[in-house]
């Protein structure tokens, strides 16, 4: 599997509202998407700062993913996702691969992109994502 690089750091916080401001006020981020996205159990806004960009996540409640990684890890780094041209081809070439796949099916992510998780055990302990932007 060739990724093209790295789409977005996803990153958990407690409060989203406060995080872009920190990353305003820091790194001059600007913000590109935001959305409340109740069946992955967040909210969510995507920054780019320069030509990269960082996601930010908030749980909506401490029974979704993202709140059971704050309860257990704290605000940090939660996945690095990487762009690739078609996620449902490179899921068949990451299993092949021997790696283990959270979604053996391409799925909606946030703001529109088709997405695929990457269980950490299988990438050194970060979870990972691929990414097309259709
Ligand atoms: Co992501």
């Amino acid at each position: 599997m060739e990724a093209w690089g790295i789409h977005h750091l996803g990153v958990a916080v407690a409060d989203l509202d406060e995080a872009l401001g920190t990353y305003e006020r820091l790194f001059g981020a600007e913000v590109e998407h935001r959305a409340t996205v109740e069946d992955q159990g967040v909210r969510a806004a995507s920054l780019r700062i320069g030509g990269g960009r960082v996601e930010l996540l908030e749980p909506l409640g401490e029974d979704t993913p993202v709140g059971r990684f704050l309860a257990k890890r704290g605000p940090g780094m939660h996945h690095v996702a990487y762009q690739v041209s078609d996620v449902r081809a490179t899921i068949a070439e990451l299993a092949e691969a021997g790696a283990d796949l959270i979604d053996p099916e391409p799925r909606e992510g946030l703001f529109g992109l088709e997405v695929a998780f990457v269980h950490p055990d299988s990438v050194h302990g970060v979870l990972s994502e691929v990414v097309s932007t259709g």
